[in-house]
Order: C-alpha cells, then sequence, then structure tokens
C-alpha cells in the first residue's frame, strides 16, 4: 500500500511539471497559439494590407498553425530582434523570409528550408557598378542584421550603410547617398517596380535558403512544422501561397 501512495506521488508530480507552462518542449509559448516574430517591411513575404500582415510568410505559417490546430498571431518588430525573440521564448517562430546561417543556426533551431533566394544588386540605371565585383570601395546600403548587411561586410572598402527598413535603403540609392543596395531578390524586385530608374544587375550576389527560426530547446516544434511543411509541399499549397504573390513571369 505504501508503495502504491509513494508511486502516486511520483506520478502527481510528474503530471504538476508538465503542467506548469513556460517553454515546455514540444509546446508553444501561450497555449493554443502559435506566435510568429517577422518585420513586415520584405514584400512579397511579409507587408502590410491596410492594418494587417500579408505575404508569403503570413500565410505559409497560417497553413501551419491550421494543420497543428494552433491560432497564428503575428508580432511586427525589427528584423534583428526575432532571433531574440523566438531564443527569450516571446515567440514560437521566425518567419521573415530567413536565410539558414550557420551563425544563426548557433541561436535557433532552423525548419526544413521552403523557399530558395538570393542577395541581389540594385543600383541606378547608368551606374558604373555592373556585377558584384565592382561593389569594391562603394558605398552600399543594406538592411540591419540581414545576410545582406553581413556579407557586404566582406567586401573590400566598402562603406555600408544600415537602414531598419529596406525601402530605406532604396530611398537612399535614389537620393544618391549610397550607390547600390544589397537585398533579398523578390523584395528588390517590388521595389525596382515601385520606383522609376533603378534596375537589378544581372549576377546574383549570392544563393540562399529560406527556412523557420525555432526555440533550439523545442525539437517538437521543429519537428511538428516540418511535417505540416512536407504536407504543403506535397498538396501544391505551398507553391499555390508563391503563386499567388510571385508572379511566373516576373521570374
Ligand atoms: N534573407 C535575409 C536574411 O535572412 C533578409 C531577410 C529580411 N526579412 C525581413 N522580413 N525583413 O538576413
Amino acid at each position: 500500500m505504501k508503495k502504491l501512495v509513494s508511486l502516486m506521488l511520483i506520478g502527481a508530480m510528474a503530471v504538476s511539471l508538465v503542467g506548469c507552462g513556460g517553454s515546455k518542449k514540444g509546446e508553444t509559448v501561450q497555449e493554443g497559439k502559435l506566435i510568429m516574430a517577422t518585420n513586415a517591411e520584405f514584400p512579397p513575404y511579409e507587408f502590410y494590407e491596410g492594418d494587417k500582415v500579408v505575404g508569403i510568410d503570413a500565410e505559409i505559417s497560417a497553413a501551419i498553425a491550421e494543420k497543428l490546430g494552433l491560432e497564428l498571431q503575428i508580432e511586427d518588430m525589427a528584423f534583428d530582434a526575432i532571433v531574440t525573440s523566438v531564443t527569450s521564448g516571446k515567440a514560437d517562430i521566425g518567419a521573415a523570409g530567413m536565410t539558414v546561417t550557420e551563425d544563426r543556426k548557433k541561436n535557433v533551431a532552423f525548419t526544413d528550408t521552403y523557399a530558395t533566394a538570393s542577395q541581389v544588386v540594385i543600383v541606378k540605371e547608368g551606374s558604373d557598378i555592373k556585377t558584384p565585383d565592382d561593389l569594391t570601395g562603394k558605398t552600399i546600403g543594406v538592411q540591419l542584421g540581414t545576410t545582406g548587411d553581413i556579407y557586404c561586410g566582406d567586401i573590400e572598402g566598402a562603406t555600408i550603410e544600415r537602414y531598419n527598413k529596406g525601402f530605406e535603403a532604396v530611398q537612399s540609392l535614389q537620393t544618391d547617398k549610397v550607390e547600390a543596395v544589397v537585398i533579398d531578390e523578390q523584395p528588390a524586385k517590388v521595389f525596382v517596380e515601385q520606383n522609376e530608374g533603378l534596375q537589378i544587375l544581372p549576377d546574383k550576389f549570392t544563393e540562399e535558403e529560406y527556412a523557420i527560426a525555432v526555440n533550439k530547446e523545442n525539437t517538437a516544434l521543429v519537428e511538428k512544422i516540418n511535417t505540416a511543411l512536407a504536407e504543403l509541399k506535397e498538396s501544391g499549397e505551398l507553391d499555390k501561397i508563391v503563386d499567388k504573390y510571385i508572379s511566373a513571369d516576373a521570374e
């Protein structure tokens, strides 16, 4: 009898440990919710339509949340705050056209990738910068904390101007404060379309892959998201979301 009581006690303790909230393995920060940290300055992946954040990442995350039986909640913040908000347990996922890098892997876990991407160079039409090699010694605008920012640091003699928003870098190009902007290809296309007299260099600067960032402790969530992503790829739903925002003829 004594044995049974103590077994029951251990059982009760185990239950209360599991039930104590916080970022337990396999669960989310807030029960029933999937909190997504993003930086909604990055069309077509995340941007505002009225006061709503829409775009490829918003829709993929909503589809994942639905498969997980969770309600998606989007938190908009500076790009360089996203990783911290995932590591500190404020958000469950970072979905922000985020490139998988070895450095970021030290702080967060990445799901399987869902898109290939690249950094491109935007210049004014008629610029003497014709290829990425011509960036040596130039003044280059980037979005703070992005791979564009990180990789431009390797360009000899270049001066890097960092902006909180990608389009602010593009505005600086328009007003000749910078001579080039290095940014992801899809937002580059949107910005060039919206602004006169700009062009994207034909040679790309890097090849990259996007994935969703998750807290390293939360391997169960990574697995669940990977399963959901695989289903979305398999069913064609992922392609459908991408096609809605990126027209094939714009490739
Ligand atoms: N792909 C780049 C990176 O991971 C830029 C991403 C910027 N995303 C954003 N939502 N502002 O560094």
